[in-house]
């Protein structure tokens, strides 16, 4: 049977294919693709590689900038532009501190979209990606926040479960999605966050999102940078290996991020039980014992993705990523989620075939 891998579609689906098509076409015209499937921004994953591969799907790549400075941010997006000509995003973190100047990069180059994660957008930022022409996304963890940020210009928001990879809210995609797609209309959402299969997309396509974004299936992907070990933890964890981490005392908080249990999980509580016992013997300030606990991640995603150490570096996954099963190009995901979507609606209504 002939398949288009961008569609997806398949002889005989045609008209569930457009089913499909006219639930996620206020994503796919806001993004400007065929598909209305983001590739989530992941810190040192989400780089030229992955993205212009997602984008070149039919998809949207989003290059993470994470802590890269003006100068490496520029050079990433050329080389992207130079590996596709399709539409990608950048997303930048609310609190680096060179924030106004990633954002005049971004416009200089050209970048049609900017993700600003990690905290409520400030002003100056929103009011420069909107002045520049680009268009603004950005997260939202509850529904006023949603209404704020819509009101405060964002153009598009993405709502992320607490299923998700990486770092995450208290909330689950399921609640989040209840609690907010009803009631904002004014721009479309994205819905991420333990999203692995095409059924699920389509029931929150129906919900009223417009899309959806995927990081963990991604960064398994062939395309993706992250070393062949971490690829293939990806493809043996299952859903519940994926856990949040772990904070022992809650005078000092832990950022909550979501990842494999590995050696370096275990060392984390250990480590915060050896520096509370520090501060209560009077050793370490709790400005010092608080440093010291947040300290203990730092570089420790690049040792995973990048060097491959899976036992001590952070393994940041989503729950997702039991559904991880091997590494495929980045087109045969998306096709693979597309054609399960499309499946779907073709098996409920078979007088669509
Ligand atoms: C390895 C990894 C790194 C991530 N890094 C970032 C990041 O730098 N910035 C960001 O906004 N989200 C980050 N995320 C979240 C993703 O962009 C995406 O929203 C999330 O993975 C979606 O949930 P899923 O993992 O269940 O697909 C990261 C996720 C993973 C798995």
């Amino acid at each position: 049977m002939p398949r288009d891998i961008v569609t997806g579609a398949s002889a005989g689906l045609g008209p569930a294919r457009a089913r499909l098509d006219r639930l996620w076409a206020r994503g796919c015209a806001f993004l400007g693709t065929r598909v209305a499937i983001m590739g989530g921004a992941m810190s040192w994953v989400s780089e030229r590689h992955l993205v212009s591969a997602i984008s070149n799907a039919g998809g949207f790549g989003v290059i993470a900038c994470g802590s890269m400075g003006p100068d490496l941010l520029a050079a990433e997006i050329a080389a992207t532009q130079a590996l596709t000509q399709l539409p990608f995003g950048v997303n930048l973190i609310t609190m680096h501190p060179q924030l106004d100047d990633l954002v005049r990069v971004c416009i200089e180059a050209h970048v049609g979209h900017v993700v600003l994660a990690g905290g409520i957008p400030p002003g100056t930022a929103v009011r420069a990606v909107k002045d520049g022409g680009a268009k603004l996304i950005a997260f939202t963890p509850a529904l006023v926040l949603a209404k704020r940020l819509v009101r405060s210009g964002a153009d598009a928001l993405v709502i992320e479960g607490s299923e998700a990879g990486g770092h995450i809210g208290p909330v689950s995609l399921t609640v989040l999605a209840q609690e907010i797609l009803p009631h904002v209309k004014d721009v479309p959402i994205f819905v991420a966050g333990g999203l692995g299969r095409g059924e699920a997309i389509l029931s929150y396509l129906e919900m009223g999102a417009s899309g959806a974004q995927l990081g963990t299936r991604f960064a398994a992907a062939a395309e993706s940078i992250a070393h062949a070990s971490f690829k293939q933890a990806f493809v043996r964890a299952n859903a519940r290996d994926a856990l949040p981490s772990i904070q022992l005392d809650e005078r000092f908080p832990v950022i909550p991020v979501r990842g494999l249990a590995n050696a370096g999980t275990k060392r984390f509580l250990e480590h915060q039980a050896q520096t509370l016992a520090r501060f209560q013997s009077g050793e370490l300030t709790k400005d010092a014992a608080q440093l010291d606990i947040e300290h203990f991640w730092a570089g420790a995603l690049r040792r995973a993705v990048i060097d491959g150490d899976i036992e001590q570096g952070s393994m940041m996954a989503g729950q997702s990523v039991g559904l991880v099963t091997s590494v495929q190009p980045a087109a045969d995901i998306i096709a693979e989620l597309t054609d399960q979507a499309v499946a779907a609606i073709a098996a409920r209504e078979p007088w669509l075939g």
